[in-house]
């Protein structure tokens, strides 16, 4: 078949040779019942692959599914894939049937099939090589007859060297590799995908459609793209709805790729500049602003909650007003309400309170990583609720799916 009648009607852009070349074997692969495993950073393009591989074999008029393994809970992930019987576990309140049933005749794409427990691995594995599998709790072996393709980001082999992926399933699984390539590795492509999305967007949004300047494509071409199409998309919609010129330039664009937005240059973001007016990157500038100043404030905060706590008379001393000797911040109703101040985010300050009863003070080292502070609220969160998942999650505003990946992200043992 013509690789260029399936990009049209895939909506596939690019022409670079070794997306062309990725293409082609799913292409010719389509056709046969054999496993794929696709591979590829996040946002290639691997889950479009597994459905234009669905979409080109005789089972297409049958069901296609898309299962994150990285999203699903150890615990549960065997009932999903294989279904259950009623009371096999705590809350198998029914019998459920899983996806290898209810897809039965069709595709089910395993997606982050590196993170699927061991456990799992073995189930799959004798589905793949015998079509047999149980549900849990059953002892009834129930046959099937599902197409498998599976992505993973990771490098497999090495999970298997690590005792983290089961070698046979590997082998298994491979039997016919794609590599879909990132979007450094095909620069030539990122021009056609930004015009294709700028295109799109301008006309969704009815906003319109723009142009990049030389400066810009270079700019564009040279990113590095770590979410690679995806990322690229996500840009070009918001150049689309966020310009306020026609003709993009480079220094338009840099405020658009968060690579130039390094945390300890912010404050200086934050001031206004005659060619940022009220636009979405400097509004985000600000929001970092004001986090890094409630930060701050909260590092204070504990500072001298710190101090009360070693020497409690100050809490009793009417003359004690932290406020006098400390000016917090505080936060506007509306983010473009802030004044623009000198930078001073990010340097911790000692506090000085300036009561003569105290004068230690200590610098109160704190790491501003985002990540660092995320995986202290989830475990705080977790022992708040004495582990419970469902209720951590809530409090922290998440879902509990995300705080399962994030608990693996993060590895947190509970
Ligand atoms: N070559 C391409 N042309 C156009 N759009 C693409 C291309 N590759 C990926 N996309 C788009 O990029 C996004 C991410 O693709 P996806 O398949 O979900 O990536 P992955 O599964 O590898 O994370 C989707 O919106 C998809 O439609
Ligand atoms: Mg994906």
């Amino acid at each position: 078949m013509d690789i260029q009648a399936i990009k049209n009607r895939f909506g596939i852009i690019g022409n670079s040779p070794a997306l062309n070349y990725a293409l082609q074997v799913a292409v010719q692969v389509a056709n046969t019942d054999l496993t794929v495993l696709i591979n590829g950073e996040s946002g290639v393009g691997k889950e479009v692959f597994s459905q234009i591989i669905h979409a080109l074999s005789a089972r297409k008029h049958n069901p296609f599914i898309a299962v994150n393994c990285g999203a699903i809970p150890e615990g549960t992930i065997d009932s999903e894939l294989f279904g259950h019987e009623k009371g096999s576990f705590t809350g198998a309140v029914d019998n459920r049937k899983g996806y290898f049933e209810t897809v039965n005749g069709g595709t089910i794409f395993l997606d982050e099939i590196g993170e699927m427990p061991l456990g799992t691995q073995a189930r799959l594995l004798r589905v793949l090589e015998t079509g047999e599998y149980i549900r849990v709790g059953s002892s009834k072996v129930q046959k099937t007859d599902v197409r498998v393709i599976a992505a993973t980001n990771r490098d497999l082999l090495e999970r298997t060297q690590q005792g983290k992926f089961r070698e046979d399933l590997y082998y298994r699984l491979n039997t016919v590799p794609i590599r879909v390539p990132a979007l450094r590795d095909r620069k030539e492509d990122i021009p056609l995908l930004f015009r294709k999305f700028s295109v799109d967007f301008s006309e969704k949004y009815k906003t319109p459609s723009i142009q990049l300047d030389d400066e810009a494509r270079n700019a564009l071409v040279n990113y590095p793209w770590r979410g690679n199409v995806r990322e690229l998309k996500n840009i070009a919609e918001q150049i689309s709805v966020l310009s306020t010129d026609k003709l993009v330039t480079g220094h338009d664009l840099k405020r658009f790729l968060p690579e130039h937005l390094e945390v300890n240059r912010l404050p200086m973001l934050a001031a206004p500049q005659p060619h940022t007016g009220g636009d979405f990157a400097s509004e985000r500038d600000i929001l970092y602003k004001l986090f890094f100043d409630m930060k701050k404030d909260v590092t204070e905060l504990k500072k001298m909650f710190f101090d009360i706590l070693q020497n409690p008379s100050i809490a009793h001393n009417h003359d004690f007003h932290p406020a006098d000797t400390h000016v917090l911040h505080s936060y506007p109703a509306t983010a473009t309400d802030i004044a623009p101040q000198a930078p001073t985010i990010g340097n911790t300050q000692p506090i000085i309170i300036q009561d003569n009863k105290i004068d230690h003070h200590e610098e109160v080292e704190e790491t501003l990583s985002i990540a660092d502070k995320e995986k202290e609220l989830i475990v705080k969160a977790l022992k708040k609720h004495k582990g419970k998942r469902k209720d951590a999650a809530l409090d922290l505003g998440i879902s509990e799916r995300t705080l399962y990946r994030k608990l693996k992200e993060y590895n947190i043992a509970e």
